[in-house]
């Protein structure tokens, strides 16, 4: 791969690197505000190409021994570690998340190859008991096809791992439409990836990255015969578009949407350690993640000492630039994003939170003005905009429960159901919580409950379909039974 100085700005397709021939997508670097690169976007005819070029490498996959499958996928994940540190200074140039973080995102997108590996490797059919004599049942796992996989900003590594690993170990080809903040990293992976096919003649078609306009390519994608599967992660909003597209011509969606997780402390917890997980969840790329904790919902008799300490871990967060190894808060994206998050927070002020910590912008010198402050907001209640929608930022959004049940109430009031956390050392509350809550994912005293073994993803608005597991394998499997007639002895 090439050193971040030297940016791949052509899209991947037809096994080979090839200029678009559309608009430029800008790659803005949100710390400085400076550009980064335009890479050329593909028009609907590089488009098609690229989806007839996926139905091709569709076709190769599903040819190609489970050996070869496996073997491509274990090359992946380790060459993600060997040039782990090029690829971290990348993402974290693109994408302001700090370089501690960047590091532990390559692990995590390489941890996808290493499971999918793993779980190919197990992937058996079945013969199920028959019930006459002359009659065998034979249930064969077979690849999905070519699919197709939208990926968002905040991890533009580790979401790309986890839709392409299952896809390629299930024997499946996939064309990549990364996010137009974050396509470097992208186009750095399809380097990887061409590389690693070659070496171990795997099929080079077998992925596609293409740039652009994304509804443009969005649709010519979903119009091709060839395609059978969509994989997006995004907001609700275009999660709804896309379904519809896809329900026209029947493609199977997995849609991994936005959340607004609820992070329960009940009276019995150990304290520091849920100021340790909400630590974890907060301030992971700053809040920028769909599984981030959104509404702090406190016990009323230990809301002010959980605020206390929490307050006191985050005074301890470096701001600053996110290729400095101190740097554990960088900046928003983009103004949309910064706007959003100080929109949210005046409302609540203005509704009647405290602001206890922070509050807006940090002015860094030499830097863009997108650093909010870590903030703290204390006495918020269940109609502002900060608890109804995800924030995407460092604020905490602090109110009170009385009782188990009114917890319970204000943690499912709402259409998102992806991810929700609780503390307590009571383990019979724990897991009574645990079910109760109506979302995908349960931190249950753990504030990063994402592994790649985890069957992923939400419920409601928050989306449906799972990634990661042998569920993540499942989804780009198809059954087919071979039912075999015996001839009478
Ligand atoms: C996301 O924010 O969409 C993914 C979070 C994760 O994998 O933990």
């Amino acid at each position: 791969m090439a050193h971040p100085s030297v940016l791949q700005t052509s899209c991947y397709l037809e096994g080979d690197f090839v200029r678009g021939d559309s608009a430029p997508v800008v790659v803005i670097d949100p710390s400085r505000d400076v550009l980064l690169a335009e890479v050329p976007g593909v028009s609907a005819e590089l488009t098609r190409r690229a989806a007839e070029s996926n139905a091709q490498g569709a076709k190769a996959m599903r040819a190609l021994p489970l050996l070869t499958r496996v073997e491509l996928v274990r090359r992946l994940g380790a060459a993600l570690r060997a040039q782990s540190e090029a690829l971290a200074r990348l993402l974290t140039l693109e994408s302001g998340k700090p370089i501690v973080e960047s590091r532990g995102e390559v692990e995590y997108a390489a941890s996808f190859f290493d499971h999918a590996a793993s779980a190919a490797e197990l992937a058996a059919g079945e013969i199920p008991a028959s019930r006459v004599a002359d009659r065998r049942v034979l249930v064969l796992r077979e690849p999905v096809g070519a699919t197709v996989a939208i990926t968002p900003w905040n991890f533009p590594l580790a979401m790309i791992a986890r839709k392409l690993a299952p896809a390629l170990a299930a024997g499946c080809s996939q064309v990549l439409k990364p996010a137009e903040q974050t396509p470097l990293t992208a186009l750095a992976f399809a380097e990887i990836f061409a590389k690693e096919a070659a070496a171990c003649g795997a099929p080079r078609n077998a992925v596609s990255v293409v740039v652009g306009d994304a509804p443009l390519i969005a649709r010519v994608l979903l119009e091709h015969p060839s395609t059978r599967k969509l994989t997006f992660t995004g907001s609700t909003e275009v999660g709804r578009i896309l379904a519809g597209q896809c329900a026209a011509r029947l493609i199977r969606p997995a849609l991994e949407l936005g959340g607004n997780a609820p992070f329960l402390v009940f009276a019995d917890a150990d304290l520091d350690r849920a100021v340790e997980q909400a630590m974890l969840t907060k301030f992971r790329f700053m809040g920028q993640t769909c599984i981030s904790a959104n509404r702090f919902l406190l016990a009323e008799s230990i809301q002010e000492e959980f605020l206390r300490r929490l307050e006191s871990r985050m005074r301890l967060l470096t701001v600053g630039d996110p290729m400095e190894e101190a740097t554990r808060v960088g900046p928003l994206i983009n103004d949309a994003g910064l706007a959003k998050v100080q929109r949210h927070v005046a409302q609540a002020v203005d509704h009647g939170a405290r602001v206890r910590l922070g509050g807006g912008i940090v002015a860094m010198t030499g830097l863009s003005r997108r650093f909010f402050a870590p903030t703290i907001l204390d006495g918020c209640a269940p109609s502002m905009q900060c608890a109804c929608e995800e924030t995407f930022g460092p604020v905490v959004a602090a109110m009170s429960f009385q009782t188990e049940e009114a917890a319970l109430l204000m943690a499912n009031a709402t259409p998102s159901g992806l991810a929700a956390y609780v503390m307590t050392q009571d383990i019979d509350r724990l897991m009574r919580v645990a079910e109760a809550l109506d979302c995908g994912v349960v931190g249950a005293n753990d504030g990063a409950p994402s592994t790649a073994e985890a069957p992923f993803g939400g419920r409601k608005d928050s989306g449906f379909g799972r990634e990661g597991g042998h569920h993540g394998l499942d989804a780009y499997t198809e059954l087919k039974y071979v039912s075999l007639r015996l001839r009478a002895k």
